[in-house]
């Protein structure tokens, strides 16, 4: 019965990395086929004699509950082993940038003025509100490296991306950026640029070795990004920390399940305040969970579809996970406020709502509704509006999926975000199902497109023209949409009414960027030039204009970095990163984003 649900899931099986849409609870068209097998629906959780429990990707984890706690060094290093040997980075001590740093002279016009103008020219008359923050980001999975050094546990992660076919280049992460040793001269540069903040995360794992509220903090994991807090704020650039950007502690995925375990929700709270006591008062801005729905969509999908709480399939395993993962938001933001942190705190939502594709059909307008709700409405529902899930959702998905709410619940989650954060890459046209709306509800999870009965359509209906420019085939969610930004800002502050959003993520990859070997071409992204500037400039209107009180842009990536199931060779830095030497060189793009905020911040 549930075979459907998992084939739908199975993009992201073969797509980890194309995190930001498409994934968990949408339901593209143009997904290509998995060539994993579909039939993970029959796996159960559950397990048995063997040291590792297989599935048909190939993928082995110890059975759930299969290891116990053991918080010694002999405990760690069990752990470890689940993961297998890992690359050592080429040093390991924190180096010391050449300061200051100098920027390259600026790139030749990219367009004659009478096509374009020059980054500092765009809108010259507006300017962004006081305050308003400039800022790049990262995760700490995708940029840090240093993956077994200064004490830190395995993440998921760590093991996932050494699963058969789990990553498409088959690389790891181990290294990647080595931003755990090189963050001094990743913020000079940023800083050099006049970027103003970064949005990075903070490795649970570094924190908490073994991720348990009853188990030992790892002091070198607290003090290095004390040391990393600290220098950010020397170099004028604000540090904003995300407590989970994916990468769950191996050690409560093999004790219970990960999240697809209520037990998750106080180690997670746990965790929370003792991240919130350490950097009270340097850390002004703070984000329990990124991108949630797609995390569970993860969750649910190969190679972590052997990984369940018992009772958890590959069906329930995303609504399961977005159950405990709600309740351990509303746990972390209840703690911040009772700990009187200072500053504000919220969680990172993404997509899009979306424009119906057949203007004349009352299909696609309902088919856009579901979109909202199982792409953003699933979290932002119960936070900003309602306490509880979307109806779309409960009338869709019984119970046994997804876990209904109490009163006392729902007041606890109520009001639990003190702004929106949306990480906002694209907005598409979205077209009721090929079967027709009812048919695909009454079908039920026999239909291919249910639960969420809406596909993405990536051209209009008319004569279809792309809704934009596609990035790089690694990212084939991803088109240059940015035309659509203002109509996709006003719907999302129209039904998640907030004083504040700040566009926590966007970034386009630039087409055929890894398949380059000369510099200078690589550093020619003219694609995400385009695009950052045009979504900018949408960004001005959509402030003056449209009025929308968008008070921060925070564009992905600062670094090249390791792109979830795609690897190393899908980039979205506006720095490339040489893999093998670890030199960082400005991208057009970066540049550009220096002219058009020097002219446009106040
Ligand atoms: C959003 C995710 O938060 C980030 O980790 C990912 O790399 C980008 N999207 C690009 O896909």
């Amino acid at each position: 019965m549930f075979t459907q649900i998992a084939c739908l899931l199975l993009y992201v099986q073969v797509s980890l990395g194309a995190a930001t849409s498409g994934s968990l609870l949408s339901s593209p068209t143009t997904v290509s086929p998995s060539t994993h097998s579909s039939s993970t629906a029959s796996i159960t959780i559950s397990v048995p004699t063997s040291t590792a429990t297989p599935n048909p990707g190939g993928a082995s984890f110890p059975p759930v509950g299969s290891i116990t706690r053991n918080f010694s060094p002999t405990g760690l290093d069990q752990l470890w082993n689940v993961v297998g040997p890992v690359e050592s980075p080429p040093f390991t001590t924190t180096v010391e940038p050449q300061t200051p740093v100098i920027l390259p002279s600026p790139p030749p016009t990219l367009y004659p003025s009478f096509y374009a103008n020059r980054p500092k020219d765009i809108l010259s008359d507006y300017k962004y509100p006081k305050g308003f923050i400039f800022g790049l980001d990262t995760a700490a999975y995708q940029v840090e490296g240093a993956t077994k050094e200064e004490g830190k546990g395995p993440s998921m992660w760590d093991w996932a991306s050494r699963q058969p076919g789990a990553i498409a280049d088959n690389s790891t992460a181990d290294i990647a950026d080595l931003q755990y040793y090189l963050y001094k001269e990743d913020v000079a540069r940023v800083a050099a640029l006049g970027v103003k903040a970064h949005s990075f995360s903070i490795s649970w794992a570094r924190i908490l070795p073994f991720g348990t509220a009853d188990s030992p903090v790892n002091q070198q994991g607290i003090d290095h990004y004390a040391d990393l807090i600290q220098y950010h704020l020397k170099s004028g650039v604000e540090p904003i920390a995300t407590l989970f950007h994916w990468d769950t502690p191996l050690a409560l995925q093999a004790y219970y399940g990960g999240f697809t375990s209520g037990q998750i929700v106080d180690d997670f709270v746990h965790y929370a305040k003792t991240v919130f006591a350490a950097y009270n008062g340097t850390v002004k801005t703070w984000f329990t969970f990124n991108e949630p729905r797609v995390f569970c969509g993860q969750v649910a999908s190969y190679p972590f579809n052997i990984t369940y709480a018992p009772g958890v399939n590959t069906s329930t395993a995303p609504y399961q996970c977005s159950y405990n993962l709600i309740h351990a938001h509303a746990g972390a933001v209840k703690a911040f406020r009772e700990m009187n942190i200072v500053g504000e705190i919220a969680f990172k939502s993404d997509d899009f709502v979306g424009t119906p594709w057949r203007k004349n059909t009352t299909d696609d307008a309902a088919a856009v509704e579901r979109h909202g709700a199982f792409q953003i409405g699933v979290f932002a529902d119960p936070i900003y509006t309602t306490g509880d899930w979307p109806t779309i959702l409960k009338d869709t998905l019984p119970p046994e999926y997804l876990p209904r709410f109490t009163e006392e619940e729902k007041r606890e989650i109520l009001g639990s975000a003190d702004f929106f954060a949306i990480d906002a890459y694209r907005s598409q046209y979205i077209s009721a199902p090929d079967e027709g709306l009812d048919a695909c509800l009454s079908n039920g999870p026999s239909d291919p497109e249910w639960p969420q009965c809406n596909t993405i359509r990536e051209f209009d209906s008319n004569a279809m023209w792309a809704v934009g420019a596609s990035a790089d085939v690694g990212a084939p969610w991803l088109q240059d949409t940015s035309r659509f930004f203002r109509d996709a800002m006003k719907e999302i502050h129209r039904r998640w009414p907030t004083q504040k959003i700040y566009v926590t993520e966007f970034g386009f990859a630039q087409p055929f960027e890894n398949e380059r070997t000369e510099l200078y071409r690589i550093k020619e992204d003219t694609d995400r030039t385009n695009y950052l500037m045009s979504y900018l400039g949408e960004m001005l209107l959509s402030i003056h204009e449209d009025h929308i009180p968008i008070m921060g842009a925070f564009i992905w990536s600062m670094v090249d970095n390791a792109e979830w199931g795609q690897g190393l060779s899908t980039r979205f830095g506006v720095q490339y990163v040489n893999y093998t030497t670890l030199e960082r060189t400005y991208k057009r793009s970066a540049l550009a984003l220096s002219e058009f905020f020097e002219a446009h911040l106040q």
